[in-house]
């Protein structure tokens, strides 16, 4: 009888054990908190044509280009060590170790082992441009999103 009771406490302790440790996995994930790498930047019309400014979106450095195809999003992250380089006139370098990168971000010279990152651009339903850190896509190719495809 005595046996009965104990096995049954048990199987009560550690019920209750299950159900309080859901709860704390469900308050407390083990995954770690990742912040979003998607930015939403203005619309269009804030980035006039020809011009390339050079945004900071969680502290990493985006340029952004605006032609008469669409808009741009390039990475200004060394691909070496990840520092943030500079546009010059003819393209990009890191100022840590002298990496030099074509106007297309292609890595032409220096310890940078691949070409910047281009970025993808969506536009949200009302109209402003997000750029997505976490998705590449092929340079030069990149998000061809013209004023016009704005939906305000
Ligand atoms: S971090 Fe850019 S060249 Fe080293």
């Amino acid at each position: 009888m005595l046996l009965i009771l104990f096995t049954g406490l048990g199987a009560v302790i550690l019920s209750v054990f299950g159900v309080v440790r859901g709860v704390a996995a469900f308050w407390f994930p083990a995954a770690p908190y990742e912040p979003s790498k998607r930015n939403k930047i203005g619309r269009p019309q804030d980035f006039p044509k020809g011009e390339t400014r050079m945004l900071s979106l969680d502290k990493e450095n985006v340029f952004v280009f605006h032609d008469d195809e669409g808009i741009y999003a390039m990475s200004a992250k060394c691909t070496h060590l990840g520092c943030a380089v500079q546009e010059t006139s003819t393209g990009f370098i890191c100022p840590c170790h002298g990496s030099v990168f074509d106007p297309d971000g292609k890595n032409v010279s220096g310890p940078a082992p691949a070409p910047l990152r281009w970025l993808e651009i969506a536009y949200t339903p009302d109209g402003r441009i997000v750029i997505n850190r976490a998705k590449f896509v092929p340079a030069g190719t990149a998000s061809k999103l013209t004023v016009s495809d704005e939906r305000a």
